[in-house]
């Protein structure tokens, strides 16, 4: 792999400097990167009043398409990249100055207190770069209302990437939410090219 394609790759987990933009512009005009967002937010099933939590929104394109399904709800965004959300406040700046959209600048593992908790949660392939999946997920399930809905999505990026590698991942993520206390755990295969995703559903019980 080139040195470049290296330092591209590593950055995808907190994307930072010359380097973080380029990353930032494929995870904004990546057909797959755009779809497999798409995809999640439509098994989120948002409504019109919902409150929803991206974490790891990146450049924040699925924030807004969010905020138009919530059209009468919410939507806030944590990323610890600073880069990712001073680019996620340009692309949404009307949004947040109409109030419809917060950003924070935080990590999933030291979140804000959000006021309020949320009725969907989602998270696009970022899962896969916490440390400790399980902690993080049990601090995310208190950030959530009682019948709230969580949607982890992985799609394997690495070269050579295989279907088998997605139901592996999805797999993980599935043992993973029912550690964490959610149920009605399922595995949604997406569509995707050059390799399918996987959308992991889960509900925090009433
Ligand atoms: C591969 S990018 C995906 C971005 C976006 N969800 C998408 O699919 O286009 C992963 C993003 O998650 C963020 N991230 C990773 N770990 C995080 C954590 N523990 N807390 C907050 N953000 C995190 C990174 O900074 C990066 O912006």
């Amino acid at each position: 792999m080139s040195s470049l394609r290296t330092a591209i790759v590593k950055q995808f987990g907190n994307p930072t400097g010359v380097v973080g933009r380029i990353v930032g512009l494929i995870l904004t005009v990546r057909p797959s990167n755009r779809e497999r967002s798409q995809k999640t937010l439509a098994l989120l099933d948002i409504q019109p009043a919902d409150r929803v939590l991206e974490i790891g929104h990146g450049p924040g394109l699925a924030l807004g398409w969010a905020a138009a399904l919530a059209s009468a709800g919410k939507v806030v965004g944590i990323d610890h990249s600073l880069l990712m959300h001073r680019q996620a406040a340009r692309r949404n700046a009307q949004a947040i100055a109409q109030g419809r959209v917060e950003l924070f600048a935080a990590s999933a593992n030291a979140m804000p207190d959000f006021g309020a908790p949320f009725d969907k949660v989602l998270a696009v392939n970022v899962h896969l770069f916490w440390n400790d999946r399980l902690a993080t997920l049990v601090k995310v399930a208190r950030v959530m209302r009682p019948g709230a809905t969580i949607a982890l999505t992985f799609q394997p990026r690495q070269p050579g990437a295989t279907e088998q590698d997605a139901f592996e991942g999805g797999e993980r993520i599935a043992a993973d939410l029912r550690s964490a206390g959610f149920q009605s755990v399922r595995v949604e295969i997406l569509k995707l090219r050059p390799v399918n995703g996987v959308c992991v559903l889960g509900i925090l019980p009433e």
